[in-house]
């Protein structure tokens, strides 16, 4: 074997070795979630918010051409949300502002991550896979309230 293939090897599995660790380091030290793929279920058809327990949500958000349901998300601050995202037709994007969340919508597969909301604000949505002539216009929000009565979504 030449010495360039060699260190060309060695480097190689340097690299591997650096973003294993990475992902290692990211996942427990950092609390970083990866998305997770879900491909045994059959996607769901309509969008629901659901509460599962205390400050704990279950979100089914659906993309299609040229609109997220539901755009509108009101919940309150603390809220943990567990995400699921799919497509009703072409591959979509999905990233929310100032959450580390990024997720893509495929029609036929889901995709989950979860995501809590500590600070009240506005954190909106956006698609961020060229769809189409409209796809400037996929995006929504959520809006975290302090107190509020009830938590809900809007079309
Ligand atoms: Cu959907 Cu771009």
């Amino acid at each position: 074997m030449d010495k360039s293939e060699k260190l060309a090897l060695s480097l190689s599995g340097l690299l591997l070795v650096i973003f294993f660790a990475s992902i290692v380091y990211a996942s427990t030290a950092r609390n970083i979630d990866v998305p997770t793929c879900i491909t045994d279920v059959e996607p769901f058809t309509s969008d629901t918010l659901f509460q599962t327990g205390p400050e704990r949500y279950e979100l089914q958000l659906l993309a299609r051409m040229w609109a997220f349901a539901p755009s509108t998300i009101r919940l309150p601050a603390g809220s943990t949300v567990d995400l699921y995202v799919t497509s009703q037709d072409i591959i979509h994007g999905f990233k929310v502002e100032r959450k580390n969340l990024n997720l893509m919508a495929v029609p036929g597969a889901i995709n989950y991550m979860q995501v809590t909301f500590d600070e009240p604000g506005e954190y909106r949505f956006a698609c961020h896979e060229f769809c189409g002539a409209a796809h400037h216009t996929m995006s929504g929000r959520f809006i975290i309230e302090e107190a509020i009565d009830e938590p809900e979504i809007t079309e």
